[in-house]
């Protein structure tokens, strides 16, 4: 793909346009071993070897991250008041990246954050049903009855009750800890469908989305690069 160099190196993260342009008309970028002053050069992504400030610049079209996000930061892109889950990437980042879906301020879990707005689209879109798997604790006995009511589906208030939902029961007892299994993405689903046969969530972490599963090894608040195999399977 041939790209102009500003927009590369802004698509990149290492600037907003004119801060990355003033870097060009210094001479701090390199193109092939040449210093390249003209921000509207041609680059071809896939052949030309970029260099800013002496830091090579691969360009990728789209990134993708796993976060564990933790509780207490809102699934936005920004907010005025709250920390956002993009607060937590620390490295360079570029300016288009999004989170995928959303997730409660309280909850935690796998939250994908990407620029890929066609792959955002076909994970959210209502009529894909993608499997959404959550580990959750709830204040008292989960019962068979309950399964057998989220197999048939629950009036969570909304005009249409909700698909049918897999209950798993880890353990049953005054504090219930369970797995969910959901194919759509009501607001707050996992809390109203409890709280429809009388029960309260106490802790939520979503563990699974589609193919994609949440990396054990990332504590609330980690994240990390998708693998090459979990980008395909999920594209
Ligand atoms: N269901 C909820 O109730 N909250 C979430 O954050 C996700 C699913």
């Amino acid at each position: 793909m041939k790209i102009r160099l500003d927009k590369f190196l802004a698509d990149m993260g290492f600037g907003t346009r004119s801060q990355v342009r003033q870097q060009i008309a210094g001479g701090n970028v390199t193109v092939n071993g040449l210093p390249a002053r003209r921000p509207e050069l041609k680059v071809d992504t896939d052949k030309d070897r970029v260099l800013f400030c002496g830091t090579e610049a691969a360009y990728a079209q789209y990134e993708y991250y796993m976060l564990n996000k933790p509780a207490g930061v809102v699934s936005a892109t920004e907010d005025k008041k709250e920390h956002t889950v993009l607060d937590l990437l620390q490295e360079r980042k570029r300016k288009d990246l999004f989170p995928v879906g959303r997730l409660d301020k309280d909850t935690e879990g796998l939250l994908l954050i990407t620029n890929n707005g066609d792959l955002a689209h076909r994970l959210l879109a209502p009529g894909r049903h993608v499997d959404k798997v959550y580990y959750a604790e709830i204040d008292g006995k989960v019962t068979r009855e309950d399964a057998e009511l989220f197999r048939a589906g629950v009036d969570i208030g909304d005009k249409k009750r909700t698909m049918p939902a897999f209950l798993e029961i880890l353990s049953s007892a005054d504090r219930s800890e369970i797995l969910l299994t959901i194919r759509e993405g009501r607001f707050h689903q996992v809390k109203r469908m409890f709280h429809a046969v009388g029960k309260e969530v106490l802790f939520l972490r979503r563990i699974q989305m589609g193919p994609l599963k949440l990396d054990e090894k990332l504590r609330p608040g980690e994240y990390r690069r998708l693998t090459k195999e979990e980008v395909e399977k999920l594209c």
